[in-house]
């Protein structure tokens, strides 16, 4: 049991095997300005998604503790691979809640005119029992068009998002899922809400992209209101930002956020 002063005035704890989770993290901030926050930029893991599932989970803890001494009340695994591979396992060893993100297959299978349906995630993502749980309930007379998005995660480490790598990389993954008439895409990993302009180039606007960073957004403030953990305190909230390697990409990333304050720590 972690018994922690000032609970509500404690920042809400995120981490990603990378910069991606930032893009729920910024859904988080928007939602809820007045909340501090601290992010634990795990870059030096990444990619979780080419590991087994035990070292996803040794991953996890090590990262849950970090944030936990860090006074975090409530932790956003901002990662599909480490939520879908070890929440069970984070929820029943602390005592404070973690919200997790999984990929938005039941929206989009609930909303498909073409019955066809793309979905871009990790290896570690796809080959998880709760992923295939929630097709299995969710999506069994829809066709899933599954593809692993290999090499895009350390990419969007590198700060190569607009290199030609990506744009070929991209295309190669993408192109049979419009060849199949999917009229929706999901991205199943944090990291991909990045690519979306280029996403875009090449299915087009036709199709809907879907990511979790809203409905993340919303479940971590009404979790938050359920425990009455939400702070009252009336200014924006202060953002510390970790990352065990080269910040340069994380800096780039979060360059539009105010009250900041980005440091290279080894963790
Ligand atoms: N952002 C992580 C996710 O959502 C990336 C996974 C990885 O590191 O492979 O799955």
């Amino acid at each position: 049991m972690h018994l922690l002063k000032n609970f509500k005035e404690n920042p809400i704890g995120f981490f990603d095997s990378g910069v991606g989770g930032t893009s729920i993290w910024k859904e988080v901030i928007n939602r809820l300005p007045f909340e501090d926050t601290i992010y634990l930029a795990d870059s030096r893991n990444a990619p979780y998604g080419n590991k087994n599932k035990q070292e996803i989970i040794d991953i996890c803890v090590k990262n849950t503790e970090i944030l936990i001494k860090n006074g975090a009340k409530i932790i956003v695994v901002a990662c599909n691979t480490a939520t879908t591979n070890a929440i069970d396992i984070l929820r029943n060893t602390y005592d404070i809640p973690f919200i997790g993100i999984e990929p938005a297959i039941k929206p989009a299978a609930l909303a498909t005119q073409t019955k066809a349906v793309g979905i871009l995630a990790t290896k570690g993502t796809l080959s998880s029992e709760l992923f295939h749980k929630t097709t299995h309930q969710f999506a069994s007379n829809i066709n899933i068009i599954e593809q692993e998005g290999t090499g895009l995660v350390p990419l969007i480490e590198n700060n190569m998002i607009d290199s030609y790598k990506m744009e070929t990389l991209l295309k190669r993954y993408l192109k049979p899922m419009t060849h199949r008439r999917i009229d929706y895409l999901v991205l199943g990993c944090s990291h991909y809400p990045y690519l979306i302009p280029k996403i875009k180039e090449i299915i087009g606007d036709d199709v809907v992209i879907i990511d979790s960073g809203f409905a993340v957004a919303k479940q971590t403030e009404k979790i938050l209101s359920e425990y009455n953990l939400l702070n009252n305190k009336n200014e924006s909230g202060k953002h510390y930002l970790m990352s065990n390697s080269n910040i340069e990409t994380l800096k780039n990333l979060v360059i539009d956020v105010k009250n900041k304050t980005i440091e290279q720590h080894y963790f």
